[in-house]
């Protein structure tokens, strides 16, 4: 059986599992992680198991400080500039390696870069206390919504793995933002919990958008998949659908819908994203076959709402990543 331990009494134990080089499930601001010591690669299979996740899809590196931070990746100044402004957060860059850093080939899937992060709260505390980066990805089955609470994640994976440190509903909701830093830029590979537009503020250049190169798992079309198939921007609601709702104006025949989720009915795209991913888990449960999305604007946050919406509604005929 998993353990779910509040965040306050955890952080021993966690980190006796994490020397032991087993995975501990963590709360950061943007969702829950699934964290082993990047340096063990034994730790990393074990993350690659329990996600049932395919061994080419690199994972995030997460770090307590600026100085670990450049242990494993080369900075230039705009990168850093714009990890002093934004970490901790949710933002992921994308950064040459350094090979002697004893990152495990497995996290970076052998790539010469690595997508790194500085996570807020517990998370921070934690690598600050191991002195090691954790490598953690989404703390859901591969294919499947991340989890923004430990009961998901312990649903999802308590089979497979040991302990759920418990932190509470995670404040963003959405996966961190991935930025690439290239020759000729900062290219956007995963719109998510900062908007791209502060990122531009601070960076004072706009992203370059269109992935090149490595696809990154949440850039498959079908992903972030609930049960049920669902139906975006809808002005109509079918009999026999779940609704997912955005602001105060009401599709007709909501009447109709089996049960409603309403993401933010003051129409706020940083509360939609907080509760994105639990209440299409709440609406899958209603055991409706679909469930309906009423549209949600693409500005600021809504742009990462967007696109986890589309890549649950893709068909599911191809194989989950
Ligand atoms: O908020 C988050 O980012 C959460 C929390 C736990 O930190 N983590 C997360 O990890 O969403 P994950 O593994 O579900 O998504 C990481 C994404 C993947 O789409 C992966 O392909 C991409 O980052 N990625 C990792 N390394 C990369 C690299 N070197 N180049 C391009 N993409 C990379
Ligand atoms: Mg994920």
């Amino acid at each position: 059986m998993v353990d779910i331990l509040p965040a306050a009494e955890a952080l021993e134990l966690a980190l006796a599992q994490l020397e032991a080089g087993e995975v501990v499930a963590i709360p950061t601001e943007t969702v829950y992680g699934l964290a082993g010591d990047a340096t063990n690669g034994r730790a990393v299979a074990r993350i690659f198991e329990a996600k049932g996740r395919p061994r080419f899809n690199p994972l995030i590196a997460h770090v307590a400080d600026m100085a670990m931070a450049e242990r494993i990746a080369v900075f230039d100044p705009l990168s850093r500039k714009l990890a002093e402004a934004l970490w901790p957060g949710p933002l992921t860059l994308v950064l040459p390696l350094r090979l002697d850093a004893g990152i495990h080939p497995l996290v970076s899937a052998g790539l010469d870069t690595i997508a790194l992060r500085m996570p807020q709260g517990f998370g921070g505390e934690l690598i600050g206390q191991l002195g090691r980066p954790l490598a953690a990805p989404s703390a859901n089955s591969s294919g499947k919504i991340s989890a923004t609470t430990a009961q998901a994640v312990a649903n999802d994976l308590g089979s497979r793995i040991k302990l759920v440190v418990d932190g509470g509903p995670t404040p963003v909701g959405l996966e961190s933002t991935i930025v690439k830093i290239e020759e000729g830029g900062l290219r956007l590979l995963r719109p998510g919990g900062i908007a791209a537009v502060e990122i531009e503020t601070v960076a004072n250049t706009r992203l370059l958008r269109g992935a090149t190169g490595i696809q990154a798992p949440g850039m498959l079309a079908s992903h972030y998949a609930p049960g049920a198939a669902m139906r975006l921007d809808v002005d109509k609601v079918a009999k026999g659908e779940a609704l997912l709702a955005f602001g105060s104006r009401r599709a007709t025949g909501w009447q109709n819908a089996v049960a409603v989720k309403n993401l933010s009915e003051r129409g706020d795209l940083a509360e939609a994203a907080t509760n994105l991913f639990s209440f299409m888990q709440d609406l899958d449960r209603s055991g409706a076959a679909v469930i309906a999305v009423e549209p949600v604007p693409w500005d600021g946050l809504g742009e990462a709402i967007n696109d986890r919406l589309v890549r649950a509604a893709a068909p599911r005929d191809k194989p989950l990543a």
